[in-house]
């Protein structure tokens, strides 16, 4: 019978490397980690400066890359994000840097770049904006995915728009051009309608700061800028002033998805009904099965 090739890893890599990695899987087992074993192979993989599929024919560790490796997995043990540590993530089939200064993708979030391409697609030229854009996440995404897109990412933290400004320069020419990087609050009529005129967008996806600031975080969040993730008392300080604009922005028929925390379905929906301009209001769930969208059509 033959085996599936999924979590080979821990079986297969040679003696000592997979010795030293179990040292680190025990390491961050401790310190709460989940992803234990997969940090731990994602840390070796970047001091090794190798893919993670990889490790599998790698036959030993040097002194100095051991030392390299414990440093690495010390950080982790202290909740640093694996991101942050290796500088990278990906998100769909966009490769992004990431730091300090700028909110680390979630992988729920790829459902709204999937969601904008599944009804952008095959139209013709589709403007799409992507608010609270952060590293530029959504925009590279859906600009890669869909190459029909003119994409507007629009950020207002300057520390975020430096990581945006690096990520879309680094994405390939016939994806970087055909983003344009705006810095602008979102919650700022004036300076969104400057952006675009009213009625002339396709799509708008948004990601925007949404937990209740009482609200308890994995440690890792600590290493988010807190106006990346925090929405007032009740999370909802940017999307409730956010929505009239989008509804100024999309022409009929135009579409929104927002992210939202997932105890604040009912609210999100409130507010997307109360303006009075929206049909098709859906709640959606993500992967985990939690309310964690919700996507809008302009009439
Ligand atoms: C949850 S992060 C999302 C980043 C990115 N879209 C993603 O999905 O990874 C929210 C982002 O919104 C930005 N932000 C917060 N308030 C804003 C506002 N009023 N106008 C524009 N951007 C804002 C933050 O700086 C942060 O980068």
């Amino acid at each position: 019978m033959t085996e599936e090739p999924s979590d080979t890893a821990h079986r297969e890599v040679p003696a000592r490397v997979d010795s030293e990695l179990s040292r680190a899987e025990r390491t961050l087992r401790d310190a709460g980690i989940d992803s234990a074993r997969g940090d731990a192979e994602w840390l070796l993989a970047a001091v090794l400066e190798i893919d993670r599929g990889r490790l599998l024919i790698v036959d030993g560790l040097d002194q100095e890359t051991r030392d390299r490796f414990r440093g690495l997995v010390d950080r982790r043990a202290r909740r640093i994000p694996l991101q942050h540590i290796v500088g990278t993530t990906s998100f769909g089939p966009a490769e992004l840097a990431v730091g300090p200064g700028v909110f680390v993708p979630r992988p729920e979030t790829e459902f709204l770049a999937e969601w904008a391409v599944g009804i952008a697609d095959g139209a013709g030229i589709v403007t799409v904006v992507d608010l609270c854009s952060g590293s530029g996440a959504l925009a590279i995404a859906v600009a890669t995915m869909l190459p029909n897109a003119r994409v507007w990412a629009v950020e207002r933290s300057p520390e975020a728009l430096e990581w945006l400004r690096r990520n879309v320069a680094s994405a390939p020419p016939q994806v970087r051009d055909r983003i344009a990087v705006v810095a602008a609050d979102v919650t700022d009529a004036a300076q969104m309608h400057a952006m675009l005129p009213a009625g002339s967008v396709d799509v708008v996806v948004a990601n925007p700061p949404y937990v209740p600031q009482a609200a308890r975080v994995a440690p890792e969040v600590a290493h988010d800028p807190a106006d990346a993730v925090f929405g007032g008392a009740d999370g909802m300080s940017v999307i409730t002033p956010m929505m009239p604009i989008v509804a100024e922005l999309l022409r009929p028929g135009g579409v929104v998805g927002v992210e939202h925390d997932d105890t604040t379905s009912a609210a999100v929906l409130d507010v997307v009904g109360a303006v009075g301009a929206f049909d098709d209001v859906r709640a959606r769930d993500d992967l985990a099965g939690r309310p964690r969208f919700v996507t809008a059509r302009r009439v």
